[in-house]
């Protein structure tokens, strides 16, 4: 854990398929914080799926609403914030969100990855003739940027659920006076 700071949010970050989303909504509904997914703001405000964006502006174009919208999130409280896989791979967006946010990254082994996302066929990156490669290349030189996040956790092997309970354990450590933890008001006049 870096210095002491405010903890708005919590941020997951991590490479794809390692659960982010799932993940975030369910630690939503379990902290009573508004979930945002970093790609489906995107596309929503877009009007256009990640992978046309990639295909019709480039993905220079995609990192720059990404970084956008990491802007934007210094005004944001009480979200659980799913970031794309690239998204913290920008040392300045992962630093601007550690200033409201603890960074959980979400981390899993390539096979595990290979075996989440090979069905699924809406990710730019892995539109590879070899994508088990691609996914190897892409985890390793990513690693150094996935480490700096206050808290790593290993997906492997552990359900959505699983996951969840760690990530929340650790949210609760960092920020032990949020809000839902304190009692309802109608309790306290007893
Ligand atoms: C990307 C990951 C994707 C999406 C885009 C680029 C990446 O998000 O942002 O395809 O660079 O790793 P998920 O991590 O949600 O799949």
């Amino acid at each position: 854990m870096s210095e002491p700071r405010p903890i708005h949010n919590l941020a997951l970050i991590g490479f794809m398929g390692t659960g982010k989303s799932s993940v975030g909504r369910l630690l939503a509904s379990q902290l009573r914080f508004d979930f945002v997914d970093t790609d489906d703001l995107i596309e929503r405000r877009a009007g256009r799926s990640i992978a046309e964006i990639f295909t019709q502006d480039g993905e220079e174009r995609f990192r720059k609403l990404e970084r956008d919208l990491v802007e934007e999130m210094a005004e944001w409280r009480r979200r659980v914030i799913s970031t794309g896989g690239g998204l913290a791979v920008n040392p300045e967006n992962l630093d601007s969100i550690k200033r409201h946010s603890l960074v959980v990254c979400l981390w899993a082994s390539p096979e595990l990855i290979w075996e989440r996302v090979r069905r699924q066929a809406h990710r730019p990156l892995l539109r590879d003739a070899d994508p088990q490669a691609k996914i190897r290349a892409l985890l390793e030189s990513r690693k150094p940027f996935y480490r700096q996040a206050d808290v790593l956790i290993s997906t492997d092997n552990r359900s959505v659920r699983e996951v969840a309970q760690q990530v929340l354990h650790q949210f609760q450590v960092a920020r032990p006076r949020a809000p839902h933890l304190e009692k309802p008001d109608s309790t306290t006049g007893h």
